[in-house]
C-alpha cells in the first residue's frame, strides 16, 4: 500500500468545511491536495487555501481550489504538509522539494500544522537527511564557506547543469551535519549567517505527525 497516501488521506479528515487550509509540497501532500480537490468538488467541502509552493498552486487549482493570500486573511487554520525526517519531539526537516521558506511562513502562521509521512520518515535524530538552507544568490559562496564552518559537509542543489533556483530566487544549500543534537541551536546558528534566508530545521512548529505504514495503518504523534 502506499504509506504517503495513506497518511494524506487520513489527515485530510481533519479539514472542515469554512477552513483556511494551508498545501505543502512534495509528493506526500500530493495525495492531500488530490482528497481535497475530491471533496471540493463533490460540493461537500467549501474551503480557501494557500499553497506552499507554484507548484501545488497549480494542482489545487486545476481541482477547483480556491486560492487566496495573507492578505486575504488573519490566520490559517490547518497546514497539511509533509516531512523529509521528523523526530518524536516533532522536529524536522524540510525542504528536500525546495520549499521550505514558503512552507516555514505558512507553518507558522497557523494554528495547526498536521505532518504527513510514510513511517520511515520518523527518526530518533534528525540529521541524516542532509539540512536544506536557502540562500540569497548575491555572495552564496561565502554562505558555503560560513555553512561549512558550522561543521557539515554542504552542497549547492543542481538541476542538471545549473543551480536549483528556489520559487524565490534563491539558491539552496545542502548540509549534511550527520546526526543533529540540539537541532534548536543549530537552527539559530544558521539563521545568523547574512546570507541565510531561511534553514529546513522546523522547530516547534508541527502540531502532529501522522505517518502512514505499508500495512494501511497509520501511527499518530502525540
Ligand atoms: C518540500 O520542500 C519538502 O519540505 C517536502 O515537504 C518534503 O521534502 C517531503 O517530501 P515528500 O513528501 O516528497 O517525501
Amino acid at each position: 500500500m502506499n504509506a504517503k497516501k495513506i497518511a494524506a488521506e487520513h489527515a485530510v479528515t481533519l479539514v472542515e468545511s469554512g477552513m483556511v487550509v494551508g498545501l505543502g509540497t512534495g509528493s506526500t501532500a500530493y495525495w492531500a491536495i488530490e482528497k481535497i480537490g475530491e471533496r471540493v468538488k463533490s460540493g461537500k467541502l467549501k474551503i480557501r487555501a494557500i499553497a506552499t509552493s507554484n507548484r501545488s498552486e497549480e494542482q489545487a487549482l486545476s481541482l477547483g481550489i480556491p486560492i487566496i493570500t495573507f492578505a486575504d486573511i488573519d490566520q490559517i487554520d490547518i497546514t497539511i504538509d509533509g516531512a523529509d525526517e521528523a523526530d518524536h519531539a516533532l522536529n524536522l526537516i524540510k525542504g528536500g522539494g525546495g520549499a521550505l521558506l514558503r512552507e516555514k511562513i505558512v507553518a507558522s502562521n497557523s494554528r495547526k500544522m498536521i505532518v504527513i509521512a510514510d513511517e520511515r520518515k520518523l527518526v530518533r535524530h534528525l540529521g541524516k537527511f542532509p539540512l536544506p538552507v536557502e540562500t540569497n544568490i548575491f555572495g552564496w559562496e561565502k554562505t558555503f564557506q560560513r555553512l561549512e564552518s558550522l561543521g557539515c559537509i554542504p552542497t549547492l542543489r543542481m538541476e542538471g547543469e545549473r543551480p536549483y533556483i528556489t520559487d524565490n530566487n534563491n539558491y539552496i544549500i545542502d548540509c549534511s551535519f550527520g546526526e543533529i543534537s540540539d537541532p534548536p541551536a543549530l537552527h539559530d546558528r544558521i539563521n545568523a549567517i547574512v546570507g541565510v534566508v531561511e534553514n529546513g530545521l522546523f522547530i516547534g512548529l508541527a502540531s502532529k505527525l501522522i505517518a502512514g505504514c505499508d500495512d494501511g495503518q497509520v501511527k499518530i504523534l502525540p
